[in-house]
């Protein structure tokens, strides 16, 4: 295929005409699909359906450990699913909170902590200082900016590559800034490009010398069961380096579960150093008595262990894998050779990031959605809802059937040929 950027604009507008009779086509089957948010679909919750009949009046609702969980207690969670959550995030059962079912929810409240009260070692609360500031590797997850934007947290925009954030900058600002407190990292699979830290990256993070004493690393391990492919590519462990060096009251680990049991409905942990979680563990005594343990009891009793997370893990693989690999086959086919887009082909996660050409992602979006295609809004994943450069789309493949999926990669192709036509249009005048 011809690069777009070398036709003239005879031709161009000849290429419009071709791809604009495609669109109203694909306008009149009035479709309704939507790839914009990292859902499994009801197939993939169904693999946890018999989690739910762990728990009747027959089997009772003693734990393994002999907790009653119908009653309060047990703040952090149910010893065996603490062990469980603990092998899965790669630290010790004390350094690890199990509390409710979203990691986001944790995510807040540990930002919202740190803002009225400050971080273990803060010389006061973050909302005393007069300009607080928080690293953002874009694209990244549009929740976590949330989170910060809430907060009226100044959000600095970090370039992502292959091997994860770019360490410069973050050196850079961390080490010589003091109003920096905070990055937010996906350090497996990430949201969206599915990027794996490098080694080489985790082991720059665990050398960082932050000029901000409270200075923390969001670690959202959100995806760290979530390969694939047969593959799994490993991420370096920064716990373990950081307490090498002195430094483990530097991060906050999270994950959940909610992609491998229930999204609606799974098991959410934060993890640290003793300091932390100790301090966490007094705060958190404030606001409950206890998370639900009948919801991690089930958990217990359907996984057993990691192990059974590991194992459970596969039929998520294999019922994600032919849809990334379809929407792969796709954008190759149809864009292969133009010149007007670039992708990434994840090996784990929910999401391939696709980056239009400058200026055109925002008008791609609408052209899906004017058509019946509905993508996370164009600058979601940016700080503000800001993409400086108008090009990163985040496609979320896993929740519409197959089907569905193929005519919603197909008119997603058809509408970046469009922008990327109308926008050489545009600059040829
Ligand atoms: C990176 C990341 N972290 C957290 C979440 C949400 O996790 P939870 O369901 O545990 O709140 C998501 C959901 O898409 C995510 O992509």
């Amino acid at each position: 295929m011809v690069p777009y950027q070398q036709l003239g604009v005879k031709e161009l507008e000849e290429v419009y005409d071709g791809l604009m009779a495609q669109y109203k086509e694909f306008q009149a089957k009035n479709l309704k699909l939507d790839m914009s948010r990292g859902k499994p679909d009801a197939h993939q919750l169904g693999f946890a359906d018999a989690m739910l009949d762990t728990v009747s009046s027959a089997a009772g609702a003693i734990s393994q450990s002999g907790v009653d969980c119908r009653n309060y207690g047990c703040l952090d969670g149910l010893p065996e699913v603490k062990q469980m959550m603990a092998d899965m995030l790669e630290v010790t059962p004390d350094e690890i909170i199990v509390g409710g079912n979203s990691s986001l929810n944790l995510m807040f409240d540990a930002v919202s902590r740190a803002m009225i009260l400050g971080v273990y070692g803060s010389d006061k609360p973050w909302c005393k200082e007069p300009v607080i500031k928080f690293l953002c590797p874009v694209p990244g997850y549009d929740r976590h900016f949330a989170i910060t934007q809430h907060f009226g947290i100044q959000m600095v925009n970090i370039d992502m590559t292959p091997d994860g954030p770019d360490m410069d900058q973050v050196e850079d600002c961390v080490n010589n800034d003091p109003a920096v407190k905070g990055i937010w990292c996906v350090p497996k699979y990430s949201n969206p490009t599915g990027a794996v830290y490098s080694k080489e990256t985790v082991e720059r993070f665990s050398r960082l010398r932050p000029a901000a004493r409270d200075f923390r690393i969001f670690w959202d391990n959100a995806y760290c069961v979530h390969r694939i492919y047969d593959e799994d590519v490993p991420l370096t462990n920064l716990f373990e380096l950081l307490k090498k060096n002195g430094k483990a009251d530097m991060l906050f680990l999270f994950g959940s579960t909610s992609k491998i049991s229930y999204a609606g409905g799974g098991l959410a942990a934060m993890a640290g150093s003793r300091n932390n979680i100790e301090l966490t563990k007094k705060q958190l005594s404030i606001q409950t008595i206890g998370y639900d343990k009948i919801s991690q009891l089930m958990h217990a009793r359907y996984f057993k262990n990691f192990d059974g997370i590991k194992a459970h893990m596969q039929l998520h693989a294999d019922a994600v894998r032919p849809k990334f690999q379809l929407v792969d086959r796709i954008l190759t086919q149809e864009l292969d050779g133009l010149e007007i887009g670039r992708w990434t082909k994840p090996m784990g996660g929910y999401f391939i990031s696709f980056d239009t050409l400058e200026n055109c992602a925002k008008r791609t979006v609408s052209l899906c959605k004017e058509a019946g295609v509905v993508m996370t809004p164009a600058g979601a994943s940016f700080p503000y809802g800001i993409d400086p450069y108008d090009r990163n789309i985040r496609i979320a493949p896993t929740f519409p059937g197959i089907e569905e999926l193929e005519l919603a990669a197909r008119l997603f192709c058809l509408c970046v040929k469009l922008a990327a036509v109308e926008y050489y249009l545009t600059v040829s005048v």
